[in-house]
């Protein structure tokens, strides 16, 4: 027995630095390989750093592009130089109907509002009295608006804060944030027209990127000379894949950084990295079923019930199968989305002259596609 279970534990290698850097809450100080989109954001924005009403913002992309992390990051650079706008991130995927929106931003910025009996128009109004008394020019963030917005709750809510200005002189800011660059197609025509977003794209990361962000990211949480090169490699290659996702490679950092000290390891090694790929991906992918549109889910289903077919075939399974069926042309590109999203595994054919016919899988478990 050592004398001392504690003391006896100081003995071991530590790798990290500081793990709280591999958080997802954490945002690093500098995004590399965004800076164009930052570049936009922050145009769209300088109006409120004037005390103007900014533009509206539509920012979209796959998950793990930085989009969440750019827009913190501007809202905050705003704030510190302006001391009149005051942002907030919504994620609507947990505040997902117009009065849960109204309710986090009555109280995010200090109205006072009791939890229960309280009208969605009630709560609007003692937040547009908070917004009139302390003078604030509010940047709402509507991220993971997917599922709010593609309901008439969602075009509702976006009319009550698109109106701010002209009803009470309160030049407010909109950023939505979504994986689905149509989802702005199915709002009210008033709503859309009177949002009249600047769209802003955001691209999946090459390898060569990941690698560098990862690279950054790993001396922050590690000490020096922990992470072998050939780590950052591997989970550079394995985030690219799956349609570079940032995410995917930072959380696969922090669970090998995990493994490896739990083995007593001196060193984070490609070992350790795959060790936990098969988790992380689990994980990450599953999250993305929750975005689906209910034609993309239908479309999963019926991969998930015909393994290992060609996307012809697929086409006439999907089309006898799914009650109310897209044509060919959107089921091709709900395809690619799927393979894109990582969630089906579509690979081109040998020898196919036209490229078109692809071998279909489904990459995620069958079991949480038939939940869908
Ligand atoms: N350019 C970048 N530089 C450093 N870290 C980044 C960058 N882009 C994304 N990340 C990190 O990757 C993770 C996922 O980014 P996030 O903004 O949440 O993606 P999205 O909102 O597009 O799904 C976060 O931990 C974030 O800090
Ligand atoms: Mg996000």
């Amino acid at each position: 027995m050592p004398s001392n279970l504690f003391a006896e534990r100081e003995k071991l290698n530590q790798l990290f630095k500081d793990e709280a850097v591999l958080y997802p809450e954490f945002l690093p100080d500098n995004l590399p390989h965004r800076e164009k989109e930052l570049d936009e954001l922050v145009f769209a924005l300088r109006p409120a750093s004037e005390g103007k009403r900014p533009k509206s913002v539509f920012v979209f992309g796959p998950p793990g592009t930085g989009k969440t992390a750019s827009v913190r990051f501007v809202v905050k650079q705003l704030e510190e130089f302006s001391g009149k706008a005051k942002g907030t991130v919504i994620n609507c995927f947990e505040a997902n109907s117009r009065h849960a929106v109204l309710s986090e931003l009555a109280t995010r910025f200090g109205a006072i509002i009791p939890r229960r009996g309280v009208g969605s128009d009630e709560t609007l109004a003692e937040w547009v009295s908070v917004l009139q008394k302390r003078k604030i020019l509010p940047i709402v963030v509507l991220d993971e608006a997917d599922q709010l917005l593609s309901g008439d709750d969602g075009s509702k809510l976006l009319y009550d804060l698109l109106r701010l200005p002209e009803k009470h002189g309160i030049g407010v800011g909109v950023i939505i944030v979504s994986n689905d660059a149509e989802l702005l197609a199915s709002l009210d025509d008033r709503v859309k027209s009177s949002l009249s977003p600047v769209r802003i794209e955001f691209a999946g990361y090459s390898p060569q990127q990941l690698k560098q962000i990862f690279s950054e990211r790993a001396e922050k949480a590690f000490f020096p000379g922990i992470v072998v090169s050939e780590s950052i490699d591997i989970i550079a290659g394995h985030s690219g894949k799956l349609g570079g996702d940032c995410r995917v490679g930072i959380e696969s950092l922090l669970a090998a950084g995990r493994v490896a000290e739990k083995e007593n390891a001196e060193k984070l090694l490609p070992e350790h990295c795959k060790a936990v790929f098969g988790q992380v991906d689990k994980v990450s992918l599953e999250k993305r079923l929750a975005y689906l549109s209910l034609a993309e889910a239908a479309l999963l289903k019926t991969v998930a019930r015909h393994p290992d077919v060609n996307s012809g075939d697929l086409f006439l399974f999907y089309q006898t199968e799914v009650a109310s069926p897209l044509a060919e042309r959107m089921f091709r590109t709900m395809l690619s989305k799927l393979s894109k999203l990582g969630l089906v595994d579509a690979e081109e054919t040998m020898g196919d002259v036209k490229g078109r016919t692809r071998r279909v899988n489904l990459v995620v478990s069958k079991e949480k596609v038939e939940r869908l």
